[in-house]
Parts: structure tokens; sequence; C-alpha cells
């Protein structure tokens, strides 16, 4: 992306509504906070979509089923597919509603697609970025809050729900490991942008937590 683009992309944030995107290793709670914001917000009368991916449009639920409960997929395959799954989701559900002044609370973007294809599989981060980039015209959330975990902490509690392993979540503690790794690197490059939570707060003490950092957003 041209350094023009780069800036018209973060300029245009506050003419449109807030894009706060939840990231973090498997079993984080991410998910259960996405819902708890999203309530909170609409609690103070903001009007929110709360979304994930991938699974976020029809399109997005085919690929999210042959993504994590399909058989093999070459990396390269499941590198694209995260991307397409974006572009549907971003192109036809996010952006109108960022244009149309509400805020979104989604679940998982571009740094999983660094964290898992870059840090885990081991893609030229660039190269990564550079798919959603063209993926989304460049778009960038205003939060980014990681839940960052020790995958074995992540794991058990995964067990404890009695789910069963998904196709990601079956490789290894080393995937893992890096996949943790990468998200951190990146919320420490830009403060600004992330908000780093410990995952092994109570729930509340986590919520806490996210809604004074989203306080200060709103009042930018
Ligand atoms: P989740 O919705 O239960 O978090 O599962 C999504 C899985 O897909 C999770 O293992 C992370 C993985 N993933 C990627 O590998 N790359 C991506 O770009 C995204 C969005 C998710």
């Amino acid at each position: 992306m041209s350094d023009q683009k780069a800036d018209t992309a973060t300029r245009k944030t506050r003419d449109r509504g807030l894009f706060i995107v939840f990231e973090g290793g498997e079993g984080a709670g991410k998910t259960t906070q996405a819902g708890l914001l999203t309530e909170w917000l609409e609690s103070l009368g903001h009007t929110v979509l709360q979304t994930r991916e991938p699974g976020g449009t029809e399109l997005g639920k085919e690929i999210r089923e042959l993504l994590l409960h399909g058989g093999q997929v070459d990396p390269r395959a499941e590198t694209l597919l995260y991307a397409a799954d974006r572009a549907q989701h971003i192109n036809t559900l996010v952006k109108p509603a960022l244009d149309r002044g509400e805020t979104v609370v989604q679940d998982r973007y571009i740094d999983s697609s660094i964290a898992y294809q870059s840090g885990a599989r081991g893609f030229d981060a660039a190269e990564i970025a550079g798919f959603s980039a063209w993926a989304t015209g460049g778009l960038l959330p205003d939060l980014v809050i990681l839940h960052d975990i020790d995958p074995l902490d992540g794991a058990s509690r995964r067990e404890q729900r009695g789910a069963a392993a998904d196709r990601l979540e079956r490789e290894s503690l080393e995937f893992h490991r890096r996949v943790r790794e990468t998200f951190l690197q990146r919320a420490g490059q830009d403060p600004q942008r992330y908000l780093v939570i410990d995952a092994m707060q109570t729930r509340e003490a986590i919520a806490e937590q996210i809604r004074e950092r989203v306080t200060q957003l709103l009042q930018r």
C-alpha cells in the first residue's frame, strides 16, 4: 500500500464507525469478551455489528467449514482461503456497516493471518499482510484487543468445555507457541493500536479493562 493510501486508511477513522478486533490463541475467551463488549456498547446506545473471521458471511461459513472441519488443506490454499473469506466479509458486511457509522466488534482479522500463516506456518510476513491488504483495500482496525494465553492453558480450557479440536487446534504445541509469540511481537510494535490482556484473569476483570480502553477510544 502506498503511503498516501495508508494515510487515508488511518484518517478515515473518525468519518466512520469504530472497528474493534479481538485476537488471541485458542481457548483465550475472546469470543465471550466480544459478546460482553457488544452488550455494553449497545447499552450505551451504539449500533453494533458483532461478527467473525472466518465465517461472518454465507460464503465465509462454507470456507470456515472447509478450513476447520474438512480434510487436508495445503498451507498456501489455507492462506488464500482465509484471504477470500476476509475479502467477502470486509467488502460486503464490515465496510458497509462502518460507513453507516456502526461499531464493528470482530473476532479475528489480519493479525490472525500473520500469526498463524506467517509466524506459525513460516510464510513471509509481508506477503501474508499483502494478501490481506489487497483483499480489504487496506482497512485497519482502530483497536486490537489481544487475549494472551499460554497454549497449554488454552487447550485445557477447550478440553474442559468438552469441545473437539478442529484442524488448527490439532497443530503442535510449538505451532501454537509461535502463534502466541507473533501476536505479542505485533502488539509490542504498536501499543497505540493494541491492548494486551492477560486472559487468565477473571471474566469481569478482563471486561473492565476492555471497557476502560474503549471508553478512551470513544472520547477521541
Ligand atoms: P476460531 O474462530 O474458533 O477462533 O477459529 C478460527 C481458526 O482459524 C483459529 O485456529 C485461527 C485460524 N485462523 C487463521 O489461521 N488465519 C486467519 O487469518 C484467521 C482469521 C483464523
